[in-house]
């Protein structure tokens, strides 16, 4: 469905009002439209330059640990991102997106997250009790922001992070239960880059390595976030924000740069793809390096994936300007500028060709377990259901609260510990897509109704697009750790209401749990 601004304002009424009050709705953004900002403080489109979020620094150890130990506060602050207005927020240390954390693989750290957030939302009221997860880390459950292992004010937890995975794109963002959608749509959401020799070896580093954090958002006339789930569906925001600017520029030489491009809107969806239909390479999705790169001109990228692109600008004139461009997918809601993401002006600046892939796209790039597990490896084979039953959203009938009836007990499936297994995902609606995120392990996608997986698709994944009318064929091994995890929908109002389950990796029922995620290292007040 597409609502246009211009349409919208011929239909409500120049000829039916009439003249004289065409002061009034040209005033204000239009009704049909969600944010109500004034026209003079609703964004331009390329008229602020991309920032880059800040990369943490380490602070000495507290206690001796020799891990490498890290800071965040959660609080309340303030954004300047609608012309003429403030827009409050919660971020990581008050700011959206929240602090980069960089590390190499091998270094496992400790990020102590303090909550000095308001005790109830100054919009919504909730109580801002928070969770934070590590999306791509196969982090013990007591660290992986198990959605009832609460951090209240004043408390805080220090969560432990391994590194020992492949080099990927990670982010970390709120995941307190039924108020995920809300607390990360405030601001609690930030990227995590995990570095290796192979990805230092093949890719463009450094000021040539781009994090883009994308997302939407509907302001009120006062400049402050507004909140519109329908009924539970998702949001669709008017404006599109790249690390928390809207529709914004960035000058870029004329040579390769990669972009570790995050979807980290709550429901929407996008199809990308540059103005001009030039191609963009992908490397890497959201559990790294592909085995062989794919150059595509659009692609399909749910909440919560990662897709790493390089994009060889050398292609361009200096003085192009290139647009990253939304194509948008079924069931989503489009405005006027939520086809145009942001833009790349194309300069006559010297150019820098140092580093790994400045000029030559790299090709072959290196293989993983995921990437190398055969479906013959399977020792078996669960199928899922996602579905709205009874204006709840459930996988296979479950629901978080069936979770937390039971004691944090239930489970969705209990696979051995480094089981190799296929998991199929169905979604029979017309009406809704859901990504479909697994925590603990890297999948392959093996097919998509029977076919195979889309060319960009084929690397190791941790959310998966379950379009309309689809079933994914998923294979994965269950390794790293034992425990309890959870798997749910990452449009974020579904999984809030309550697109949620565990499973159990390792352990019968009954069993005792040392990593238990509720118990096993709970926050505290500091
Ligand atoms: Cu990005 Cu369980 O979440
Ligand atoms: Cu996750
Ligand atoms: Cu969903």
């Amino acid at each position: 469905m597409t609502i246009s601004r211009r349409t919208a304002l011929q239909v409500g009424g120049i000829g039916a009002i009439g003249a004289a009050a065409l002061t009034v709705p040209l005033t204000q953004a239009q009704a049909s439209t969600p944010s109500t900002l004034a026209l003079r403080n609703f964004p331009k489109r390329f008229a602020v330059p991309l920032p880059i979020p800040p990369v943490l620094a380490p602070k000495p150890s507290p206690d001796g640990q020799t891990s490498t130990y890290y800071e965040v506060t959660e609080t309340a602050g303030s954004a300047a991102i609608v012309p003429g207005l403030n827009t409050p927020i919660l971020g990581y240390n008050g700011i959206f997106p929240g602090p980069t954390i960089s590390v190499n693989k091998g270094e496992p750290i400790r990020l102590k997250v303090r909550n000095r957030l308001p005790l109830f939302h100054p919009s919504w009221g909730h109580v801002l009790d928070t969770s934070t997860h590590l999306h791509g880390s196969a982090s013990l459950p007591q660290y992986d922001g198990y959605a009832n292992d609460l951090t209240a004010k004043d408390q805080s937890k220090t969560y432990h992070y391994p590194n020992f995975q492949p080099a990927r794109t990670l982010w970390y963002h709120d995941h307190a239960v039924h108020n995920t959608a809300q607390n990360a749509y405030s601001g609690l959401a930030a990227q995590y880059h995990l570095h290796d020799d192979d990805e230092r070896r093949l890719l463009p580093q450094g000021k040539f390595d781009v994090p883009l954090t994308v997302t939407d958002a509907m302001f009120s006339a006062n400049g402050k976030l507004s909140y519109d789930d329908k009924t539970q569906s998702g949001l669709w925001g008017d404006v599109i924000l790249v690390n928390g600017a809207p529709w914004p520029v960035m000058r870029v030489q004329r040579r390769i740069y990669r972009f570790r491009v995050l979807n980290a809107s709550i429901s929407r969806s996008y199809r990308f793809a540059l103005s001009g239909g030039g191609p963009v390479t992908v490397v890497a999705t959201d559990g790294g390096l592909m085995p062989v790169a794919q150059t595509v001109t659009s692609w399909r990228h749910a909440g919560a994936e990662r897709y790493e692109i390089l994009i060889d600008f050398s292609k361009y004139a200096a003085g192009t300007r290139v647009e990253l461009r939304n194509l948008s997918n079924k069931n989503n809601i489009d405005f006027d500028y939520t086809g145009k993401v942001m833009a790349f002006d194309v300069t006559a600046d010297p150019v820098d060709t140092s580093g790994p892939a400045a000029t030559v796209m790299p090709t072959t790039l290196v293989p993983s377990t995921a990437m190398s597990l055969k479906a013959s490896d399977a020792v078996k084979t669960r199928h899922f259901r996602l579905k709205r039953d009874l204006n709840i959203w459930t996988i296979d009938g479950m629901t978080w609260e069936d979770v937390v009836d039971s004691e944090y007990q239930k489970v969705l499936a209990d696979p051995d510990y480094n089981a190799v297994e296929i998991w199929s995902f169905e979604n029979s609606s017309g009406g809704w897509y859901h990504p479909l995120h697994i925590h603990l392990v890297d999948f392959q996608i093996l097919s998509r109704n029977g076919r195979a997986p889309f060319p960009y698709e084929k690397g190791p994944k941790d959310v998966v697009y379950v379009g309309e009318g689809e079933t994914v064929r998923l294979l994965m091994k269950f390794e790293h750790h034992k425990g309890r995890y959870m798997v749910h929908c990452h449009n974020l109002p579904h999984e809030d209401h309550d697109m949620m389950a565990q499973f159990s990796v390792g352990y019968d029922a009954g069993d005792y749990d040392a990593n238990d995620p509720v118990y096993a290292d709970p926050a505290k007040y500091d």
